[in-house]
């Protein structure tokens, strides 16, 4: 028998556990001819803000030994021209959109979830709020825990979708914000968000990126990222949503063990756009091998004796 891939995540039904990350994607639509994205999980937006952002100065890429380096900088056209020009796309009522996002101010998020809340292709909203706030001294939202509890509440009052929480690892102790986002009301949440790093040409000596530091990811959080995920699950009741450096099955399946209901896949769409399609039929084999009925059993399995 075909084990169970389904799962059940802050009351959404997805058919398998693989998301594909925001700002990997794009919306979901300019992957199309590699992936089609009813046959995910779910597809995480790029993060969408009120108004358009120019984004930061170029080079906004830059490849590190094990993984990758941007400072994209929220470039987006905002909200209106998202449910103007990408939202029709999503006529196939089989496609779980997320739609991630970023703002300046509370206001901004509860106005976002407010007015998207109304499209039936929106399945959920996920907040990055590893976002600058302006009317804190443009502190990180995500480095702070009343910041947190404070924007979560916000979108909460503005919606009924669910709310997932994308945590940043740029933090002295990340279940200490999640527990902010789930006492404010999250569904679940997300991590990691990108570490902060940087790069040098040592012949100009100026950063390689323009913006001089940008988010590191690929596989060189793994580790990092899955400990987060580890010290999460214990720390919090909320589903995990885990990503970081996934770039296999194998890897999914170590988050998942970890106590992720469901990964996320980011840089490798990069590498090699399939890849998500390609996690998927690898988790579905090695539950085959192991004779796992069905993937929530796996969910946060570690063997700790
Ligand atoms: C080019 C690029 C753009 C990204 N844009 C966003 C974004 O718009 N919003 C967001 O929450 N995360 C963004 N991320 C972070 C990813 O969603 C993900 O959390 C992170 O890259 C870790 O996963 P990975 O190692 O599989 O890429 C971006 C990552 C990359 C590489």
């Amino acid at each position: 028998m075909k084990p169970r891939l389904e799962v059940k995540i802050a009351g959404l039904k997805l058919k398998n556990p693989v998301m594909t990350a925001s700002g990997t994607f794009g919306y979901g639509d300019e992957f199309a001819d590699y992936v089609d994205p009813a046959r995910l999980g779910a597809v995480i937006t790029k993060t969408i803000t009120l108004h358009r952002r120019e984004g930061n100065r170029p080079p906004r890429i830059s490849e590190t030994a094990a993984g990758m380096l941007n400072s994209i900088g929220l470039q987006n056209n905002g909200l209106d021209d998202f449910i103007k020009n990408k939202l029709g796309a999503y006529k196939d009522p089989r496609i779980k959109l997320i739609v991630s996002v970023g703002g300046e101010t509370n206001a901004e998020y509860g106005r976002i979830v407010r007015e998207l809340s109304v499209f039936k292709q929106v399945s959920a909203f996920e907040l990055n709020i590893s976002c600058p706030n302006i009317e804190y001294k443009d502190k990180i939202i995500a480095q702070d825990e009343r910041l947190t509890r404070e924007v979560v509440k916000e979108a909460r009052r503005n919606t009924r979708l669910p709310l997932i929480v994308k945590l940043s690892p740029n933090v002295d102790d990340i279940a200490k914000i999640a527990r902010a986002a789930q006492d404010a009301g999250a569904d679940a949440v997300s991590l990691i968000n990108t570490f902060l790093g940087m790069a040098i040409d040592v012949r100009t000596r100026k950063s390689i990126l323009g913006n001089i530091t940008g988010g590191l990811s690929g596989p060189a959080i793994k580790p990092i990222a899955l400990r987060m995920v580890w010290q999460v699950r214990n720390s919090i009741t909320l589903p995990i949503i885990g990503m970081g450096g996934i770039m296999t099955a194998r890897d999914a399946l170590e988050f998942i063990i970890a106590g992720a209901s469901c990964v996320a896949v980011g840089t490798v769409n990069f590498v090699d756009p399939g890849a998500s399609l390609e996690i998927i039929a690898g988790i579905e084999r090695y539950l085959v091998e192991h004779k796992f009925k069905g993937i929530n059993e796996l969910v946060g399995s570690l063997n700790v004796s």
